[in-house]
């Protein structure tokens, strides 16, 4: 794991409208302990002031190839840097670095440069949609390059809506974060499960449990932050839509099997955070039950066990991990999960703890292996767990 602290960036702005964006980029990575060294083109001070970014960054700003007493500035800056970000990207800037072209600092910094390289395209939705910049953005990858996708959304006034607008500064310094990282999951597919299901009554009416979602998104980031592709599928969640992984929503148990099963093959790894409902209505009403003719009961019926219904669609090798959250004989309940649900280990947490389980920031568990091991872990935030989950995960990954 690599954090911001200490890290040193080269953040590229181009000339676009979405280089007032960049401001909020640096001060970003300032703020997470980078050092952030800000190269802007011409075209981008016509948008956005040096002085603005060096009053972020408390750096000084370059933007001048041919400064005096600076004619090595391209090759220090492209040297000492641990990452080169430009955002925004514009077309132009795409279609000189496409070439090679070394025609102003930051070009020049982006040939002279051995590190990771991440471009963040945005301009007009025609400009991005056109054969050129698609070339353009496919030579760049195929040079080692990453390219994030912009996003889509309103572009600038009076241009409508399209691909082409530049990713919140939040999802842009998560990419980083990523880029900075020990990539100890590149190449590998990790579903992950997350929050409740709601089991429908009738139309305005569900059966579900207090499960928040954080652990699961959890680990979805952290699994994306190590490089791999993720696929979080998630019930209602009461947490923001994690940045990077692909997210396939469901609502009840019986489409969160569907969609496991769907995401399996080719899969590495499986881990099972959600609480998907244990019950359902046996026979949803098709309209509102009303309370004139007294207090419904309602009769229930089992939903799909998912864990024990994917045994058979398991690819080989798969790395499978489950939870369990108990009342009562916590150890013992979680060891039968652990064997009925042929996991490779399983995460026992007690409902009773006070600073764990559903909807708390931390967690405190017992990791149980199919070894036969047991690893009492103290309280922690569910991002440090997400990371001890991770970790036994690879080592498996690697064992195998
Ligand atoms: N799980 C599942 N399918 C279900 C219910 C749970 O795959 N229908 C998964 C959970 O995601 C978790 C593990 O099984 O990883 C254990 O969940 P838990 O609710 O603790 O156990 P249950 O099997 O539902 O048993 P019980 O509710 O009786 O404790």
């Amino acid at each position: 794991m690599r954090p911001f602290g200490g890290a040193r960036i080269l953040l590229g702005v181009s000339g676009g409208i979405a280089a007032y964006k960049a401001g909020w980029v640096a001060r970003l990575l300032a703020a997470a302990g980078a050092e952030v060294d800000v190269v802007m083109t011409r075209a981008a001070t016509q948008f956005i002031t040096p002085l603005t970014f060096e009053a972020l960054t408390g750096r000084a700003v370059h933007t001048d190839i041919f400064s005096p007493g600076h004619a090595l500035d391209h090759i220090h800056l492209a040297r000492e840097a641990d990452i080169v970000v430009v955002a925004p990207a514009t077309a132009d800037f795409l279609a000189r670095a496409a070439h090679g072209r070394a025609d102003d600092l930051l070009a020049a910094c982006l040939l002279a440069t051995t590190s990771p390289v991440i471009l963040f395209p945005a301009m007009n939705d025609a400009m991005w949609a056109h054969p050129q910049t698609q070339r353009n953005a496919t030579h760049l990858r195929d040079s080692g390059y990453t390219l994030v996708e912009p996003d889509v959304g309103a572009l600038a006034a009076g241009e409508g809506s399209g691909p082409g607008r530049l990713p919140e500064p939040e999802t842009i310094v998560a990419h980083v974060g990523r880029a900075l990282e020990d990539a100890s999951l590149r190449g590998r597919t990790v579903v992950v499960t997350a929050g409740p299901t709601r089991e429908p009554v009738d139309p305005v009416r569900f059966l579900s449990n207090r499960s928040s979602g954080k652990m699961g998104v959890a680990i979805a980031s952290a699994a994306w932050r190590r490089g791999a592709n993720v696929v979080l599928i998630a019930g209602p969640l009461e947490v923001p839509d994690p940045v990077g992984p692909s997210i396939v929503r469901v609502e009840t148990t019986e489409q969160m099997a569907g969609a496991v099963r769907q995401a399996l093959p080719g899969a590495d790894a499986l881990v099972m955070a959600a609480a998907p409902a244990d019950f359902r209505a046996a026979e949803p009403a098709a309209g509102k039950i009303k309370k004139s003719g007294g207090p419904a009961s309602i009769a229930l019926a089992a939903t799909t066990d998912i864990l024990a219904c994917t045994v058979r669609h398991r690819p080989p090798g798969l790395v499978t991990v489950g939870f369990a959250l108990e009342t009562d004989h916590l150890i013992h309940s979680a060891r039968a999960k652990l064997a009925d649900k042929q996991l490779d280990f399983i995460v026992a947490n007690s409902a009773r703890e006070p600073d764990a389980g559903f909807g708390a920031d931390t967690n405190r568990v017992t990791i149980l292996g199919a070894d036969g091991s047991s690893d009492a872990l103290p309280v922690m935030s569910k991002t440090a767990l997400a990371d001890q989950i991770l970790d036994r995960v690879e080592a498996l990954l690697r064992a195998r």
